[in-house]
C-alpha cells in the first residue's frame, strides 16, 4: 500500500513508520521535515500536498498541536489553537483527502487518553480529542467506496515522558512500539469507526 504519514518524524509518527514500513511504501510528511511538507492548519497547503503525493491507499495523521494551560488562565485564544491545529487540521486531512484516496482506503487519526482521563492543564486537549473521536464515529457510517476511518487514542508514551511526564503524574506510560501496533491494526485490518485505545 502507498501510505501518507502526516507527522512521520514525531515521537508517535516514528512508531507508525516503524510498524508499517516493511510491507508498504511510506510517504513521510512533516511541517519542516520529511519527504514533503504541509501545514495542516491551512486547507490550501493540504490540497497542494496531495497534488504532490498523488493518490494513496491510506492516510495516517500523528500531527496536531494543543496548548496545555492552567484552566484559571485559559482563554479562547489558547482553545482556538487546538481547534485549528489538532482538530480542524485532522478533519481537513480527511475532507480533502477523500479526493485523493483510493477505493477501500483508510484514514487513521490521533486523539489521546485525555478524552476520558483528564489532567490539570488538559482541558483543550480533552475537548479536541473528544471532538475527533465523535467525528470519526460519525464519518465512518457515511464514507463511500469502502473507505474506512479510525482514531488511535494513546496514553502518554514512555518516549515522551521527558517532555510531558510532569503533566501525567500517575499515568502508566505506553511504549511507542505498542502504539505503533494500533496504527498497524487500523491500516492493515478492516476495522472502521473505532477508537483504538492504547493504555
Ligand atoms: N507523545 C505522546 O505521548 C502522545 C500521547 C497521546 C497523544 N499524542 C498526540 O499525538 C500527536 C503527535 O504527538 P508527538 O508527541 O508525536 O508530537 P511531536 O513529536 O512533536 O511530532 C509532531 C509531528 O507533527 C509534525 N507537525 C507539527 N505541526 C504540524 C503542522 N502544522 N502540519 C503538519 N505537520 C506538523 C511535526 O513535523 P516537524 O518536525 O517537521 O515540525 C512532527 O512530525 C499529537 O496530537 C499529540 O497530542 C501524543
Amino acid at each position: 500500500m502507498k501510505i501518507v504519514v502526516i507527522g512521520a518524524t514525531g515521537t508517535v509518527g516514528k512508531a507508525v513508520v516503524e510498524a508499517l514500513r516493511d510491507r508498504n511504501e511510506i510517504i513521510k510528511v512533516g511541517s519542516k521535515s520529511g519527504d514533503h511538507q504541509v501545514d495542516i492548519k491551512d486547507a490550501g497547503s493540504i490540497r497542494k500536498l496531495f497534488e504532490k503525493t498523488g493518490r494513496f491507499d491510506a492516510l495516517v495523521s500523528t500531527a496536531g498541536k494543543v496548548y496545555f494551560v492552567d484552566f484559571a488562565a485559559l482563554t479562547e485564544k489558547e482553545v482556538q489553537v487546538g481547534l485549528r491545529d489538532k482538530l480542524m487540521g485532522q478533519v481537513n486531512l480527511v475532507l480533502i483527502g477523500r479526493d485523493f484516496i483510493n477505493d477501500n482506503g483508510s484514514f487513521t487519526l490521533t486523539s489521546g487518553v485525555l478524552t476520558h482521563d483528564p489532567i490539570r492543564f488538559g482541558a483543550c486537549a480533552s475537548l479536541v480529542n473528544g471532538a475527533l473521536e465523535a467525528f470519526v464515529r460519525a464519518a465512518a457510517i457515511e464514507l463511500p467506496r469502502g473507505l474506512r476511518i479510525n482514531v488511535v487514542s494513546p496514553g502518554v508514551l514512555v518516549e515522551s515522558l521527558p517532555t510531558y511526564g510532569d503533566y501525567f503524574r500517575g499515568h502508566e506510560a505506553v511504549p511507542a512500539k505498542r502504539v505503533g501496533s494500533a496504527y498497524l491494526k487500523a491500516v492493515e485490518g478492516r476495522l472502521t469507526g473505532q477508537i483504538l485505545s492504547v493504555l
